[in-house]
């Protein structure tokens, strides 16, 4: 499975903070907020994972990733030339994703919470049809809400309901066999001039191919998108990690975790954040595991 990380977008509700930098590169706390959604799809042990982002920013995302060597994963990395639609991922990534099945997740969603990887993993594996996840929120009617029926089978989903009928929001985070992409190349734009991802998850849901699952009670699903949402996001990050000493979305422990890099390229990258509390991490980990 292939992996796609959707960071683009004009982030106009950031503004003025978004003037001049890419969203997904503003800190959530210690680390680019890209990290997070990257990290998901490391979790669900994809590695290999195209970022598309504005053309102006292209640079500083290989300045920041590069060949993806260091997690023992590999990054491509294309151009969305306007914000057209989450769903244009899978028109500007077709070649990448070939005849795989792929993963998408958006640039500024984070996702925590215990037993990821094996929830990830069910999903990644599912050959046919699509996985979405929702989580239960306060205000649906900024989200796609999915409305389920007693079985907990969707029946519809609507895009920013004036009036949601249920308080299940679709996350940022899409599991996609390759029919996908088809089904991207088409799709006509919204009234809002998108191509959305909302219409792939209708088409999906029309075949019957459409699954749901809820994130549980004790998980985090936070975005990012204004000020208040985004200094939240660096507290509760910094919160648990200074709780638990453990690190939220920290790219090379899950790498060295999952068997993608080895001890040796850990303290490689130890030594070179040796001065920051994310580089002192790094060293301790590799201590832990002579
Ligand atoms: P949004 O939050 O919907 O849009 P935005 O990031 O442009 O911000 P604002 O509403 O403040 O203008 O986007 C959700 C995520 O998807 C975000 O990570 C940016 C990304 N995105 C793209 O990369 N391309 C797109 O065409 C769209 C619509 C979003």
């Amino acid at each position: 499975m292939k992996g796609i990380v959707l960071a683009g977008g004009s982030g106009t509700r950031l503004h003025p903070l978004t003037l001049a930098v890419n969203k997904q590169l503003l800190p959530v706390y210690d680390k680019p907020m890209i990290f997070y959604p990257v990290s998901v799809l490391m979790l669900a042990g994809i590695r290999e994972i195209l970022i598309i982002t504005s053309p102006e920013f292209l640079d500083a995302y290989k300045r920041l990733f590069g060949s993806g060597a260091q997690y023992g994963v590999s990054f491509d990395y294309a151009v969305q030339p306007k914000p057209e639609g989450l769903a244009q991922a899978f028109i500007i990534g077709s070649g990448f994703v070939g005849t795989d099945n792929v993963g998408l997740v958006l640039g500024d969603n984070i996702f925590f919470g215990a037993n990821m990887s094996p929830l990830l993993q069910k999903a990644r594996e599912r050959a046919k049809g699509a996985t979405i996840f929702t989580y239960h929120v306060d205000n649906p009617a900024a989200y796609g809400v999915v409305t389920l029926d007693g079985n907990g089978r969707p029946l519809k989903i609507v895009e920013k309901p004036k009036q949601p009928d249920s308080p299940w929001a679709v996350t940022g985070l899409y599991f996609y066999d390759n029919r996908v992409l088809d089904i991207a190349a088409g799709l006509k734009p919204s009234p809002r001039g998108e191509l959305e991802i909302t219409d792939v998850n209708q088409a999906y849901l029309d075949a019957g191919d459409l699954h749901v699952e809820p994130l549980p009670r004790g998980y985090a699903w936070l975005d990012t998108g204004t000020q208040d949402s985004l200094l939240e996001a660096a507290e509760f990050v910094r919160t648990i990690q200074h709780r638990q000493g453990l690190q939220i979305a920290c790219l090379e422990e899950i790498a060295f975790l999952h068997g993608f890099i080895g001890r040796d390229q850990l303290l490689d990258r130890g030594h070179l954040f040796e001065k920051t509390p994310y580089g002192q991490y790094l060293l301790r980990l590799a201590a832990e595991h002579k």
